[in-house]
């Protein structure tokens, strides 16, 4: 707003009896893509490439610089998860942004995911405390080099992630989703 450089006294007023402009609003998609997933894509990098016949993280295979990389992108995620699970008012997006798969037929629409979060507010701050917790857990694994613990850890990642996805982002999945995860023992969505 260029107004704000003449008439710095009337838009600091504006700006109070507006609460925080809407370009201030902190959302969840943005938490989501900038600090949740962008620090948790490299922890899967990392230890996909350390892991031995049974699947588990080879200490052997890790440096420890790579250990270090993992704590510190699971302190980003977790930072991330605390944000979202202390966010009061809960704003999937700004007007006019999309969120991944809103055009793709059977995706949601960022109304849709609005309406779940206003649904269940304190339901979804949970789900974020959960990862919120399990990233605190590796970044200490991560720190003493632990394999041992940060392997189930890992493993469990996606499925942490996609628990708060089925009930906020896509629902309508869910049955669908869990017969399957029934049927096979396997999880689709991973
Ligand atoms: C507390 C609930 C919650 C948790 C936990 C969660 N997510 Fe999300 N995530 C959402 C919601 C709601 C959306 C839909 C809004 C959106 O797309 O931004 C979403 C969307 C996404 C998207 C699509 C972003 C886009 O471009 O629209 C990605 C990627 C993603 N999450 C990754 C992850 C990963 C990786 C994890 C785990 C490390 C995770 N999420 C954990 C709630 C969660």
């Amino acid at each position: 707003m260029k107004v704000v450089a003449l008439l710095p006294a009337l838009a600091l007023v504006a700006a109070c009896s507006q609460g925080a402009r809407e370009e201030d609003q902190l959302t969840v998609h943005d938490v989501m893509v900038e600090q949740i997933d962008g620090n948790a894509d490299p922890i899967w990098e990392i230890t996909n490439t350390a892991l031995d016949d049974t699947a588990a993280i080879d200490p052997a295979r890790m440096t420890d610089e790579q250990w270090a990389e993992v704590e510190k992108r699971a302190l980003g995620v977790k930072a991330g998860a605390a944000t979202l699970a202390a966010m009061q008012k809960l704003v999937v997006i700004k007007a006019g942004e999309k969120i991944s798969d809103q055009d793709v037929e059977g995706g949601s629409s960022p109304e849709k995911v609005q309406g779940h979060l206003d649904a269940a507010p304190d339901d979804f701050r949970q789900f974020a405390g959960v990862l919120e917790a399990h990233m605190g857990d590796l970044a200490t694994a991560a720190r003493n080099h632990d394999a041992a613990a940060a392997t189930p850890l890992v493993d469990q990642l996606d499925g942490v992630c996609e628990s708060c996805h089925l009930e906020f982002w896509y629902p309508e999945q869910k049955a669908v989703v869990e017969s399957i995860r029934q049927k096979n023992g396997d999880d689709p969505t991973t």
